[in-house]
């Protein structure tokens, strides 16, 4: 009678046999050099396809304006525009938005000129730790561009994808009221 031991034994070969040695690890695709027009300038990096626009952003260029707040597509720490739209840039391959215009929290201003966002919430004491500030600042530009900051209501409805941990909504949204004005 065979033992519990052996039944284990010849199992496991089984397995083995079924799946086969095992290979090398799956390459990584190889690094290609792009060109991202970021805040009006052209950086040449290498990433890899794999690369968000964040990291690119944040590892390549260092532009570390952009938070990673979630990395997966919920909080809106990481917000940009690209040709003037809104975009996560966690959630998009920095190989996909060659050709593009990127603009980050640290275009914004023109030299020691704020723009105009920036200066209502300073105005409005809308952050505390700042970690969202950056994501909600673009996303704000972007709301009234869109002609979406019309009332409280409206204003947070489209700036509902990006949280904020601190809970500065109040001055937030009247930030965003105090620039569309
Ligand atoms: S870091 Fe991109 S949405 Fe949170
Ligand atoms: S100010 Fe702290 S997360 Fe928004």
């Amino acid at each position: 009678m065979p033992s519990r031991r052996t039944v284990l034994q010849a199992g496991g070969a089984t397995v083995v046999t079924a799946l086969g040695p095992p290979g090398p690890a799956a390459a990584e695709a190889p690094a290609r050099e792009i060109a991202l027009k970021v805040n009006g300038e052209v950086h040449k990096v290498a990433v890899e396809p794999r690369v968000t626009l964040l990291d690119a952003l944040r590892e390549r260029m260092n532009l570390t304006g952009a938070k990673k707040g979630c990395d997966r597509g919920e909080c809106g720490a990481c917000t940009v525009l690209a040709d003037g739209r809104r975009i996560k840039s966690c959630l998009t391959l920095a190989v996909m938005r060659e050709g593009e215009e990127i603009t980050t929290i640290e275009g914004l201003a023109s030299g020691d000129r704020l723009h105009p966002v920036q200066e209502a919430f300073i105005r409005q004491d809308a952050f505390q730790c700042g970690m969202c500030t950056p994501g909600q600042i673009m996303s704000a530009v972007a709301v009234i561009q869109e002609g979406h900051a019309g009332s409280p209501d409206e204003i947070r409805e489209w700036m509902s994808g990006n949280l904020c941990r601190c809970a500065c909504y109040p001055n937030i949204v009247a930030a965003v009221r105090d620039a569309a004005r």
